[in-house]
Order: structure tokens, then C-alpha cells, then sequence
């Protein structure tokens, strides 16, 4: 059967007997410590199910996709720094806390990333958010850039990078070099992401080794055409068109 060859694990409720478990495609292991892959929890794996299936419609694939960036926003956001905030509670007692530090702003790489705005706004209020126009060529697959419009003090900011899809890495990169071209250290972005592949992510990795990466999955590979493998086909697409 298609995929067969690769490798699953099981999935489903720890009281379950592992024999009992269903098996699931499971997400490629990669060498590099700045690339974080979320738990890879039964919910998960369903979410990414649906919004793989070539059967799932707009509607489904909006919905579906939005609660995976919901969790990738919401484990981004343990990558910023926080500082001790001790607070009172309305029934008089301590509460040893902590509040984030620093300033931070989205950057969607358009048009794919800009489906992931609206998570990023939904976890941070009143986000400054700045966009980078980047379109891989359909024939040879370089990126190339058009147009970005950034926070004029993004080198004072964190920035939270946004691009659902990470194939052969190119647009990616390209992003990054357009960051760093304002100020904005390596070390303080974030790129967040939904699928990867493992030669987008070594790529990536080598370049930008202080960068960090969360993402949802790493597939398993690319196709021929630069389409990540087995993937979700045009995320723009599906999420914007069809
Ligand atoms: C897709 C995707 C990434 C890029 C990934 O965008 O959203 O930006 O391709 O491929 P790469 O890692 O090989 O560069 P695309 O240029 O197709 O534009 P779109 O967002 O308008 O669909
Ligand atoms: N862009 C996409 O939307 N999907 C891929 O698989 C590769 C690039």
C-alpha cells in the first residue's frame, strides 16, 4: 500500500495496550537541537490527517489548519523569554509568576503565511504583524522576492516567522536573509511551520544553526516537482482557492 515502506508508530490514549493502537506515518527524526517538532499527540496526527486528505474541502481545511497553528503559536510562544512577576490573588495569597519580556511581531512570507496571522493574533493581541511577498518559481523552484513591508523597529523585536509549508527551504531562507538585512538577530526569530521536509530543515539548520524551528511534522521527502512528500499538495491553494 502507498507509504507502506515507511515507518508508523502507535497512537492513542496511554491506557490503551499498545497492541490495541492504531499505527500512524510518523514524523522524520533530525539531528538538529534549534528544531523543535510538537508532541506528536493523537490529535495532532488527526488534525494533520484531515488537512492531508486530498478528500478534505475549503471549510474543513481552514478550520483544521487553523487549530494546528493555534498550537504551534501557543509553543512559539514558550521559546520568548520570561521574567519573575510574583502577583497577589484576590484572596490575599503570593503567586510566584512570571510575565514574557520584550517586544515581538509576526512575519508572514505571503501567500501561504498569512493563513497563519490570524492564530498569531488570536494568542497576542494588536500584533504589529509585517509581510514578505516570496514566490517559488513554478518551473525551477527558486524563490524569488518581491515585496516586504516590516515594523520599522523590527531589529528591537522578536519575530515570530510565518510560512505553513517548508520544502526545499528556499523562500524560507530567503526570509531570513531579508531579516537579518534589517537588524534582526538570528538568534531571536522564530519560524514557525506546519510541515517540513528533512532537506528544507538540514538546509535550514546549517545556515541558521541559532534559529529556532517549531513545526508540526517532517515529512518524509520531496517529489520530483519540489512538492513536499507525502504532504498536502498547495497549501495556498487549499487554503485560499479551492
Ligand atoms: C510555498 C510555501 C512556501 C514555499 C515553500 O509558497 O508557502 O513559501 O512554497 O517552498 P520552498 O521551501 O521550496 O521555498 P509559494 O511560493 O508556492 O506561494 P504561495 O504561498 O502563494 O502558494
Ligand atoms: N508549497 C506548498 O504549498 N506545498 C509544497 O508541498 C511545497 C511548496
Amino acid at each position: 500500500a502507498e507509504g507502506a515502506s515507511f515507518p508508523k508508530q502507535c497512537v492513542g490514549p496511554r491506557y490503551r495496550p499498545e497492541k490495541q493502537k492504531p499505527t500512524a506515518t510518523v514524523s522524520t527524526e533530525v539531528p538538529f537541537e534549534n528544531v523543535h517538532t510538537l508532541p506528536q499527540t493523537p490529535q495532532l496526527i488527526a488534525l494533520l490527517t484531515m488537512i492531508r486528505d486530498k478528500k478534505t474541502e475549503r471549510a474543513d481545511f481552514i478550520f483544521y489548519s487553523n487549530r494546528i497553528i493555534r498550537l504551534l503559536v501557543e509553543e512559539g510562544l514558550n521559546h520568548l523569554p520570561v521574567v519573575e512577576h510574583p502577583i497577589t490573588t484576590p484572596v490575599g495569597r503570593s503567586y510566584a509568576g512570571v510575565m514574557f519580556q520584550g517586544k515581538i511581531c509576526g512575519v508572514s512570507i505571503m501567500r501561504a503565511g498569512e493563513a497563519m496571522e490570524q492564530g498569531l493574533r488570536d494568542c497576542c493581541r494588536s500584533v504589529r504583524i509585517g509581510k514578505i511577498l516570496i514566490q517559488r518559481d513554478e518551473e525551477t523552484c527558486q524563490p524569488k522576492l518581491f515585496y516586504d513591508k516590516l515594523p520599522e523597529d523590527i531589529a528591537s523585536r522578536w519575530v515570530l516567522l510565518l510560512d505553513p509549508m517548508f520544502a526545499t527551504g528556499g523562500s524560507a531562507i530567503m526570509a531570513v536573509e531579508v531579516l537579518i538585512s534589517r537588524g534582526v538577530p538570528e538568534n531571536r526569530i522564530l519560524f514557525l511551520n506546519v510541515i517540513a521536509s528533512p532537506q528544507g530543515i538540514e538546509k535550514f539548520s546549517k545556515k541558521f544553526p541559532q534559529l529556532r524551528v517549531v513545526t508540526a511534522f517532517i515529512d518524509q521527502g520531496l517529489d520530483e516537482k519540489n512538492y513536499i512528500i507525502p504532504g498536502l499538495g498547495d497549501f495556498g491553494d487549499r487554503f485560499y482557492t479551492m
